[in-house]
């Protein structure tokens, strides 16, 4: 049974977010947010941030985010009509309740799984028969995928055309859109999203195909995989590359392989290991781990897990102790993946997943192999450096134990290490949010400057949002942000329309203080476009000197004004100029 939307938003309304969230944990007012201590990861200083205003969460520690009805059905474990309910009763609303609204879901659902059903089918007897896939069935082989891997994976082949199966499907427009098979051009006419690529279903847990992977051939231009968007149908974080075919293996064996790649699962399953999945695109997400933990105890990265660094292990170690599982990580030699392993040697690939090691010994030996370990003085260079690692842990007792592995590795008192256990930890996902974190890793001025122009527009959006335009954002996340904010009537709309990756950042710049004067950032973002339309326009004044007598005017006129900033006045002149470049740059 579904609650009507206007309800659910009257619900949204009518409750304070720090109320609630009160009743759980000890909130502080820092400016204009309230901090406090995650209630979803275990911290020590404070990284959960609330904008009270907006209703909304963001957790720097563990990315955590939503507003009061997550979070309540988080905390209290209840599905989204039970945290709606529970809410409603509280602020003494009466809740409408809309079947027709839910019924329709699940046809829709149906209908879109149902085109998804014949788009497998197509690529797949393509694959086996047509033609225009020798080429891909050769590539195939020489993988050493036979017939049978290419049935049971029931893989296909997109052909390089513009809309074979569009064609073939015959669906109407916003079922070919919604289910991310194919778009519609501007003539109107359908088009194909996948072209040239091999393609890899992808199907939920009870078996229904939600998206699709599309590998190219070697050689060819554009990214390698190309993945199905997010749809009614498919969320990525929630879905698990061949969990369809593994799970009853999982189960029986307690044993999950987690890969990064669809042809790294396919390999586990061609060398007798038919449990591995493979997260589609993305990192493993906590409600991909809330899968798996349901289906097995034992949960083996089959991938190089030391890249994700310390972000990582906090979340590792916390789902660890959370969920009660064991996360290993299989012993591949390092920068290989399974695929590459399996081809040379299938029984080197088990002996990586039964040498499996716990994700901190893993990370010690990293350290340590890395280390010089000959002399006094490399020694205790490595000791520091594993006591950084050890420290990350969580539990006391299991930090103990690698420190005395530690000390004798490392040839020092296991007691002086441990003194070392006791200094502060440096948490930098756990300290207060500071306006250079979101792009502090990239050093990038212009970045954030348009990250703190969001931030304007989301918190003083009179003074800000309507004086923005997408020619303003190059980066492309920020630019999906600002376009979401502006389609949307309300912060929380956005944030629904946005993709996750949008979505996540609005989430976050929801509870940071806003900083900056909104003239002064306006102009820098004039300044940086105004910047980089003269490049532009003078790149293309030297490829062509016909092209450079017509564009002298405007290169001095442009130049010219750019340096009239930061007056009112010229960036008032400068904005609908670059909003008719950007257009044509288009
Ligand atoms: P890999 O580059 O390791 O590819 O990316 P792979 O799966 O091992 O494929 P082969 O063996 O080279 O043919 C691992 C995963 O990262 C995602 C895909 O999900 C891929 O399976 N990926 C990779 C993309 O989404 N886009 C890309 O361009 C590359
Ligand atoms: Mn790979």
């Amino acid at each position: 049974m579904g609650i009507v939307d206007e309800d659910v938003a009257r619900v949204r309304q009518a409750v304070d977010f720090v109320e609630v969230a009160s009743e759980h944990i000890a909130l502080k007012k820092v400016g204009r947010r309230w901090v406090g201590l995650c209630p979803f990861h275990a911290e020590k200083s404070p990284s959960f941030s609330v904008n009270q205003q907006e209703g909304l969460y963001f957790c720097f520690g563990c990315q955590a985010k939503g507003d009061v009805i997550t979070f309540v059905r988080e905390v209290e474990h209840l599905d989204f009509v039970g945290a709606v309910e529970r809410l409603a009763s509280r602020a003494g609303i009466e809740l409408r309740y809309d079947d027709v609204k839910e019924g329709r879901d699940r046809r829709r659902r149906a209908v879109l799984t149902e085109a998804m059903e014949q788009a497998v089918e197509w690529y797949h007897r393509r694959l086996l028969t047509g033609a225009d896939a020798a080429a891909a069935r050769g590539y195939l082989r020489s993988r050493g995928y036979d017939a049978e891997a290419v049935r049971a994976f029931r893989l296909g082949w997109a052909p390089g055309d513009w809309d074979s199966l569009a064609r073939a499907l015959h669906v109407p427009d916003d079922v070919l859109q919604d289910t991310g098979l194919g778009i519609v051009n501007r003539l109107g006419r359908q088009q194909d999203a996948f072209r040239a690529r091999i393609m890899f279903p992808i199907f939920d847990t009870g078996g229904a195909p939600v998206a699709f992977g599309g590998r190219s051939l070697p050689g060819a231009e554009g990214p390698k995989y190309k993945n199905s968007h997010e749809s009614p149908i498919y969320s990525k974080s929630r879905t698990l590359y061949a969990l369809n075919w593994a799970k009853a293996e999982v189960v029986t064996s307690g044993e999950v392989i987690v890969c990064e790649g669809y042809t790294d699962v396919i390999a586990f399953f061609r060398s007798g290991m038919p449990r591995a999945v493979a997260t589609c695109g993305t990192a493993l997400t906590d409600e991909h781990f809330r899968m798996l933990k349901n289906f097995a105890r034992r949960i083996v990265l089959a991938y190089d897990a030391d890249a994700a660094g310390q972000a990582a292990a906090e979340r590792f170690y916390e789902w660890e102790q959370r969920y009660e599982v064991d996360l290993v990580v299989a012993a591949l030699p390092s920068g290989s993946d399974p695929g590459e392993v399996a081809r040379q040697d299938r029984a080197a690939l088990r002996t990586a997943v039964e040498k499996a090691q716990p994700f901190l010994a893993f990370r010690l030996d990293r350290v340590l192999g890395a280390a010089d370990l000959g002399g006094p003085e490399g020694r205790a260079r490595a000791a520091e450096a594993g006591m950084a690692v050890i420290r990350e842990h969580p539990n006391e007792f299991v930090r103990d134990q690698y420190v005395m592995d530690l000390a004798g590795r490392c040839r020092l008192d296991p007691d002086r290490l441990r003194a070392g256990l006791r200094r502060p930890l440096p948490r930098p996902g756990a300290s207060p949010p500071s306006r250079m974190a979101p792009a502090a890793a990239s050093g990038n001025d212009r970045k954030l400057c348009e990250v703190e122009a969001l931030r304007l527009a989301i918190h003083r959006p009179e003074e800000m949002a309507h004086r923005l335009e997408e020619v303003l954002f190059t980066d492309e996340l920020h630019l999906a942000a600002f376009r979401a904010l502006a389609s949307s009537e309300t912060l929380h709309h956005a944030i629904k329309a946005a993709d996750p990756g949008a979505a996540a950042l609005l989430q976050r710049l929801a509870v940071e203080e806003v900083h900056d004067d909104p003239d002064a950032v306006l102009v820098e973002l004039v300044r940086n476009t105004g910047r980089r339309a003269l490049a532009a326009l003078q790149a293309e004044s030297r490829e062509d000197p016909d092209r450079a007598l017509e564009l002298s005017a405007t290169v001095g006129w442009l130049t010219l004004t750019l340096m009239e900033l930061p007056a009112a006045d010229a960036t008032s002149r400068l904005v609908p100029w670059l909003v008719k470049w950007g257009r044509e740059e288009r």
